[in-house]
């Protein structure tokens, strides 16, 4: 079986984490291997420069290049090693929350970004690695921020003003605009089911999962 990597992006508060079980056990259920995993993180070197990322105050090129240090361990140690064993890597966020966070939210130069991007996902195996599908939960930054109010201690990110996510929201569309084809769209200003029914369309359509019943 070939892997399968597959990204999930999105503002803060667009509620990816249930969907992402769901998929997970969608696909144990289908006979596959899957490793859940996630970014900044997925390493024990790469969930410490995550705490530092989330809670240190620190300028925006260093912030970058710690993001990237992070997923250049994930993709050696963790990303390759699943995707060469045929599993189903299903990471939540990647390069492209870089693009949106840094980037759009940050304002950081996105010509850098796009050479650290170069340099840390060049494999033996893919080349240039990246995901075969990023799921895009796409929301107007006033009801992620409406769900998100109040649910804990907020981060360096999730603190940010509304104006922060209406940037980062922006540059998620720009990368989706840039990659068509890696991206799917999905609508999750809508309740829970609904975009549970969504996003199993879009891997019943590719072939890669059963077509939920009532789907
Ligand atoms: P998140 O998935 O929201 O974690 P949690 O659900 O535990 O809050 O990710 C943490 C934050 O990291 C999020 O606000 C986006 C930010 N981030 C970046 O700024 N750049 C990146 O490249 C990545 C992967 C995440």
């Amino acid at each position: 079986m070939t892997g399968l990597f597959i990204s999930f992006e999105g503002i803060d508060g667009a509620g990816k984490s249930t969907h992402i079980d769901h998929l997970a056990d969608a696909f144990r259920a289908a006979g596959r291997e899957v490793c859940l995993t996630r970014e900044p993180g997925g390493t024990p070197l790469a969930e410490q420069l995550r705490e530092l990322v989330l809670h240190r105050a620190m300028d925006s090129l260093t912030e970058a290049l710690l993001i990237f240090a992070g997923r250049r361990d994930h993709l050696q140690q963790v990303i390759e090693p699943a995707l060469a064993r045929g599993a189903v890597v299903l990471c939540d966020r990647f390069t492209d929350a870089s693009f949106a966070y840094q980037g759009g939210g940050r304002g950081f130069d996105l010509a850098v970004l796009a050479t650290l991007e170069s340099w840390v996902q060049r494999t033996e195996a893919a080349g240039l690695r990246q995901p075969d599908l990023t799921v895009w939960f796409d929301l107007p930054p006033t009801v992620a921020a409406a769900r998100l109010a109040g649910a804990r201690a907020p981060d360096r990110f999730e603190s940010q003003p509304e104006a922060f996510f209406t940037r980062v929201a922006a540059g998620y569309a720009v990368r989706a605009t840039e990659a068509p084809a890696r991206f799917a769209r999905i609508d999750a200003a809508v309740d829970r089911d609904a975009v549970a029914r969504q996003i199993a369309g879009v891997f019943a359509d590719r072939g890669w999962l059963p077509a939920e019943e009532g789907a």
